[in-house]
């Protein structure tokens, strides 16, 4: 399969391309940035060829009609209905929309709520523009990560604003259920808090169903405004890409006051990609989603046989995996230890929030025999350590 046939040779391409291959010596395995080092679908290069030929001047500032169209199509077979072009404002990534997210529906001062561990550009918008991050850390229990409902009730102040939650998340992998995405739509609706939805990774699933929190009322969605892309599904970071969509669209005008002169507008090369990959790019998916379940499922294999002192949950989604390395003798500095020793480039945990200092995440959207050799490479540095 092609997914096998990968080499840090080829990987590491001789133009310099790929930020993860370039970013350190050439003896570090890169299992660190979220993208895959798969091939794309060919509908996609071709959908992108074909496109080139065609007019490049100003599109449409709201869009690819479409595209926009397919993606009210993708989000109704999830579950969220009831949307017309409208609810959709399309931006140049989604890390732009989270930033616009938090801008819009909250004010410096407010107080904002996320789950901890999580992607750290939740972190940095709030902090850099000055909003009070309230951190709601998830519980590891026997069964899992899970949400602690209890914590999330005391965390409220007459201050509280906004609710970011990342689903299915990063970097635990967890996809939630429908019973907590109510409980949480129950929680915001009470406390009349907006919801900032990150489901980005909302394809790559093994275990569980995708819903969508906006998809449960009426009510929740007019709360809510929930982020997307094509990247972490097609491997298309690159090309940039992303939209919010909401019931409510003053949420979409207040996001676009945000952007408005700093948001660029629409990419066609991005736009053609994407709606190639809603249309014709599905086995592509399904094949890769495979490989992935596969890898993930060598991970929890390796770590129960070779790495048992290691924290480690198998994510029910995404293609990262999350370590717990806080009892090792090196945890203060398991990131260097595992650079400069094993030779494997991965995120401190400690981007995810300052608790997790002692954890790390890696990447497992590569070859098999890639991933065997970093954890390879991380048990040897355990071993000889312990
Ligand atoms: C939850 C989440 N949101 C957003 C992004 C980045 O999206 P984009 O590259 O479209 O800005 C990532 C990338 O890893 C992510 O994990």
């Amino acid at each position: 399969m092609q997914f096998d046939q990968l080499s840090p040779h080829t990987l590491r391409d001789p133009h310099g391309y790929s930020g993860k291959w370039h970013f350190y010596p050439e003896d570090v395995l890169p299992m660190w940035v979220a993208d895959m080092d798969f091939p794309i679908s060919p509908a996609i290069t071709q959908a992108i060829v074909e496109r080139l030929q065609e007019r490049v001047g100003y599109p449409s500032m709201t869009g690819d009609k479409a595209l926009l169209q397919l993606i009210v199509h993708q989000q109704s077979q999830r579950g969220l209905t009831g949307l017309s072009l409208e609810n959709l404002l399309l931006t140049t990534s989604v890390v732009p929309a989270i930033y616009a997210s938090v801008l819009a529906l909250s004010s410096p001062g407010d107080e904002v709520i996320t789950q901890v561990p999580v992607y750290h550009p939740f972190l940095l918008a709030l902090n850099e523009h000055h909003r009070m991050a309230r951190h709601n850390p998830l519980l590891r229990t026997e069964s899992g990560w899970e949400i602690d409902f209890e914590q999330l009730e005391s965390l409220v102040t007459p201050r509280t604003r906004l609710l970011l939650l990342c689903n299915p998340q990063n970097p635990t992998g967890r996809v939630f259920r429908r019973d907590e995405l109510e409980q949480l739509a129950e929680f915001a609706l009470r406390h009349r808090l907006w919801v900032m939805s990150d489901e980005l990774w909302a394809d790559l699933i093994y275990e569980g169903e995708h819903i969508p929190i906006a998809s449960l009322s009426p009510e929740i969605a007019q709360r809510t405004v929930t982020l997307t892309g094509p990247c972490k599904t097609y491997n298309t970071a690159g090309l940039g890409g992303g939209v919010a969509i909401s019931h409510n669209k003053q949420i979409l005008a207040a996001m676009a006051q945000v952007l408005k002169g700093i948001g660029g507008h629409p990419n066609v090369l991005s736009m053609a990609a994407w709606r190639a990959a809603l249309e014709h790019a599905q086995d592509w998916l399904q094949e890769v989603r495979a490989y992935l379940k596969g890898n993930r499922d060598f991970i929890t294999g390796f770590m129960a046989q070779r790495l048992p002192q290691v924290g480690y949950l198998p994510p029910q989604g995404t293609y990262l995996a999350w370590f717990d390395f806080s009892r090792a003798p090196f945890a203060q500095e398991v990131h260097k230890v595992m650079l400069k020793r094993a030779k494997v480039g991965l995120n401190d945990g400690k981007i995810f929030g300052p608790q997790y200092q002692g954890w790390l995440r890696l990447n497992f959207a590569t070859s098999r025999s890639l991933v065997q050799e970093a954890l390879e490479r991380m048990a040897r540095v355990v071993q000889t350590a312990d």
